[in-house]
């Protein structure tokens, strides 16, 4: 008996992933292919991937499309691929209305099954890549890796997303992402066995948290947190936070947890809140720079939580990017930016995109030391009473998130009053701007949309990666405006104010 070997499949959401999702497309012209997915198809395609499309048209039932203009435009997609030389194997269309309830809407197996049938697919080496809970939901169901998009509606839905799903900012950085883990999760489950070996042997080891990617090392080897400022190029009399992955170690760093810090710690754990407290001798001076406090934070990533609770330690760790850069949001960017002076665990990107929150509960009234993923109006809603403002009781502080400038590009950024200012001052092909909300009036061939809809958590998944994007390009000027002062806002605001004076040549 010969055995045949299996296929393994991508299958590819249309809509918000190959091309920009624009509602019901009846006509060619409002077909818009995402920039860079030719590679990235094609990469995959010559890895030995079986390419396929799958995506509910809902548009069909409503009425907005027919079938035979959504199957003219399909033709057409697949007419542009095969000039770059890429094969759409099959192409399997949900005509109907959620409410039909069909056999083949996704997340449903319909089309999943109709595939391994003809193709002869296994599934556990293959992958969905979509811009929609369903997708990954439809990979679940099928023993698949689903991957999420940012683009499209991904951001939109990110709150309908599981913490433990893997993101990514565009297909093309998930493409990166399969080519580098054929064996899914299982390389990605390698790369946490090694990140602990590495962490066990006093190394300072990249990994992912939903805020940034930190810089974490065993937050008691004090040999090894040293490493992390080398590494960093920072400064050593910066305060770390330290990393948890359970309540169990949060009793090595602090005798007593007040109940304010309980009330915080239900509501926002694991999640990106900080939060300070009176620190255990046994808690290195070093890692709080001599500071009497500790910063204690439990991350909301699987990865890393698995990778702290392995180590069995925890881990201090500041981002991961090179002192006074722009932090990191991927591994890609922390391998950019640290060349390969550190083992990184590529989780994919983190889903809140800005810093935590940090919040030292040691002054009479709780106060924000830095605005972050948790924002001000959601800590009221738990405590009650919480201020803002500069820390006053510590020792030696100078912690890095604080210094005026930081998180900067090498382009120089400029904040403007507003919308109007850009259009009036910096409306040329010389400047790349970066804008929360579109504005048809600036009309400029580098421009980036934080998000469609002016949302503040979209536009904080997307902050840092756009302003690295921006940075590339070489431009006279990053030019952007100041964004709503209330939640996530405030940290938006806060971190372009950095930029701003960091990146002032
Ligand atoms: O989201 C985050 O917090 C990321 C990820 C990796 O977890 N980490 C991070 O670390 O941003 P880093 O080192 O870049 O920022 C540490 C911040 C400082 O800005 C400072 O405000 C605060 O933590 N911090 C640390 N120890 C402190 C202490 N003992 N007292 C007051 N603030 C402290
Ligand atoms: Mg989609």
């Amino acid at each position: 008996m010969t055995l045949v070997q299996k296929n393994k499949a991508i299958f590819l959401d249309r809509d918000g992933n190959v091309i920009h999702d624009k509602g019901a497309i009846i006509s060619n012209e409002q077909v818009v292919f995402y920039e860079g997915v030719f590679e990235s198809l094609k990469k995959l395609q010559d890895a030995g991937y079986l390419l396929f499309m799958i995506s509910n048209q809902m548009c069909i039932a409503t009425g907005d499309a027919t079938i035979a203009e959504v199957d003219a435009v399909n033709d057409y997609i697949d007419c542009v691929l095969k000039e770059h030389d890429i094969v759409i194997k099959d192409w399997y269309i949900c005509p109907h209305h959620p409410d039909d309830n069909c056999l083949c809407r996704k997340p449903k197996k319909y089309f999943i099954d109709k595939a391994v049938a003809e193709y002869n697919l296994d599934l556990s080496k293959s992958f969905i890549i979509g811009d929609h809970p369903s997708d990954v939901k439809t990979a679940e169901f099928n023993s698949m890796t689903g991957l999420y998009v940012l683009t499209g509606h991904g951001a939109k839905h990110l709150d309908l997303l599981d913490a433990n799903e893997l993101v990514f900012h565009n297909i093309n950085t998930a493409t990166q992402w399969i080519l580098k883990h054929p064996n899914s999760i299982a390389d990605l489950e390698a790369e946490i066995v090694e990140g602990v070996e590495r962490l066990k042997a006093g190394e300072a080891v990249a990994l992912p948290t939903e805020t940034v990617y930190g810089l974490g090392a065993d937050a008691f080897n004090v040999d090894a947190v040293k490493k992390i400022f080398t590494i960093k190029g920072r400064p050593m009399n910066n305060p770390l936070i330290v990393h948890v992955a359970n309540y169990e170690q949060v009793k090595y760093l602090t005798a007593e947890i007040p109940d304010v810090a309980k009330k915080l710690m239900d509501a926002f754990w694991p999640g990106p809140l900080t939060i300070i407290l009176p620190k255990l001798d046994i808690v290195p001076d070093f890692v709080t720079a001599n500071n009497p406090t500790v910063a204690i934070r439990m991350p909301n990533n699987r990865w890393a939580l698995k990778l702290i609770a392995d180590a069995d330690t925890p881990l201090a760790a500041p981002s991961a990017n090179a002192f006074g850069c722009t932090s990191p949001t991927t591994a890609e960017h922390v391998e950019n930016q640290l060349q390969n002076k550190c083992f990184v665990i590529d989780g994919g990107a983190s889903r809140v995109g800005v810093e935590s929150t940090v919040i030292t509960l040691t002054e009479d009234i709780p106060k924000i030391l830095r605005f972050g993923g948790i924002t001000q109006e959601q800590i009221a809603e738990i405590i009650g009473r919480v201020t803002s403002g500069e820390n006053k009781v510590h020792r030696n502080f100078e912690s890095p998130g604080m210094l005026a400038g930081h998180y900067a590009p090498n382009t120089q950024l400029v904040i403007c009053e507003d919308v109007e200012q850009i259009k009036k001052d910096f409306n040329s092909n010389d400047y790349a701007i970066m804008l929360l909300q579109d504005d048809k009036g600036i009309r400029v061939k580098n421009k980036i949309i934080l998000s469609s809809e002016g949302n503040l958590v979209e536009a904080a998944v997307n902050l840092y990666s756009s302003m690295r994007y921006l940075d590339t390009l070489n431009c006279k000027k990053i030019v952007t405006h100041k964004f709503p002062n209330y939640g996530l806002g405030l940290a938006i605001n806060d971190r372009l104010k950095r930029a701003e004076t960091g990146s002032k040549k």
